[in-house]
């Protein structure tokens, strides 16, 4: 229909399921039976619609000033990028009331985000020796001695460790590994438990890093044996997720994001994934200048929180600490963590220098 209905109005009709598109609708409708009717693009300004059955019905792009809806069966109904200049609900203004629920989802999750303790995590890789870790980490003990509002973590290599546990004991820096085995213990040359690491006063270990996956073949179903390993064990995994440029190029990021969720955290109750931190990390912003911008950050990491909450329920999504990692830096890190969904970052490069990583951590215990 594409019709000018004007001062008619209509009584008793059954309208069921029509479709109207460009329409000026004015005068009073009532007792009608226009379920399931589609009103495209419409003016409905001035109307009165009274005692009808208008469940199911979608209203798009339509213009409802002034328009009456009285003891209508308005259940089910769709109202998307309408005009509502001064509607009402039962004397309650749509606009103020739309208002009012997104300022206050906002607070909310403001709020949730203030709840979880941001994690500023240093990723060292295959960098510094033994001397190189305890001057590093001298350094950086007295600049970030009075933060507490932020939790500290340097991952660093395996022959680091006793150095770094020994320097920063009884300090506010946690330590932590770049990966621990799934096995407990037995005939794999080269390789770490997790047991290992816990006997030793190891708190985190990182899991699932890109650079894991890339050049060291790990899959997300070993991720999955690690997280449980180091899970059993006492330790608090970082298991990082992100995906690659041609993957972003062919809009494939939220199921590429998904499934490594799914698959990493598989058959992981509630009460463990709690102990868990996610690091999202573009791979194609590892190490390369290239940080993902804030935005992107924070859309990937809401998905995550999402499809977390859609595996374990709001709550336990809301509690989950979900870090951003890639290119993060003393420049950038103040806009990243203030998003949302970005309660911190695992930071490479950026941490192997004192200053930077305590701008970083300053970025966070000051958002
Ligand atoms: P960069 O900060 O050096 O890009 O590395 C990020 C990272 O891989 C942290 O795990």
């Amino acid at each position: 229909m594409n019709d000018k209905i004007t001062e008619h109005g209509a009584e008793s009709c059954c309208i069921t399921d029509a479709k109207f598109h460009s329409c000026e609708i004015k005068g009073e409708f009532s007792e009608n039976n226009m379920s399931g009717c589609r009103f495209e693009r419409c003016n409905l300004s001035g109307s009165a619609l009274a005692e009808s059955d208008m469940t199911g019905a979608v209203l798009d792009k339509v213009n409802l000033t002034g328009a009456e809806f009285t003891g209508c069966d308005l259940s089910g109904v769709n109202i998307s990028d309408c005009k509502l200049e001064g509607a009402e609900i039962d004397g309650i203004s749509i606009k103020e009331l739309i208002e009012f629920y997104k300022n206050n989802h906002k607070e909310n999750k403001a709020m949730k985000k203030n709840v979880r303790k941001a994690i500023i995590a240093g990723n060292w890789k295959m960098n510094k020796t033994r001397p190189e870790a305890k001057a590093l980490l001298e350094e950086l003990k007295p600049m970030v001695a009075d933060v507490n509002d932020v939790e500290i973590v340097a991952c660093v290599p395996f022959t680091n460790l006793e150095t770094a546990l020994n320097v920063t004991a009884g300090t506010n820096i946690k330590i932590g590994a770049e990966n621990c085995h799934f096995e407990k213990s037995g005939a794999f040359t080269g390789e770490i438990s997790a047991d290992m690491l816990a006997e030793m006063g190891v708190e985190y270990v990182v899991l699932g890093h890109s650079e894991r996956r890339q050049y060291f073949a790990e899959t997300d179903e070993t991720v999955n044996k690690r997280t449980k390993a180091a899970l059993a064990a006492g330790l608090k995994p970082i298991v990082c997720v992100g995906e690659l440029l041609w993957e972003r190029e062919c809009n494939i990021t939220e199921e590429v994001i998904a499934r490594q969720i799914k698959l990493d955290f598989y058959d992981i109750s509630a009460d463990d994934l709690k102990k868990c931190v996610i690091a999202y990390e573009p791979v194609w912003a590892i190490g390369t200048g290239k940080t993902a911008t804030a935005d992107q950050a924070e859309e990937v990491c809401a998905f995550i929180r999402a499809t977390l909450a859609k595996l374990y329920g709001e709550e336990v999504a809301e509690s989950i600490t979900i870090q951003y990692g890639g290119s993060m830096n003393a420049g950038n890190a103040a806009e990243l963590v203030s998003k949302t969904n970005v309660d911190g970052g695992l930071i490479g490069g950026a941490s192997l220098k004192a200053a930077d990583f305590t701008t970083i951590i300053m970025a966070a215990h000051n958002g």
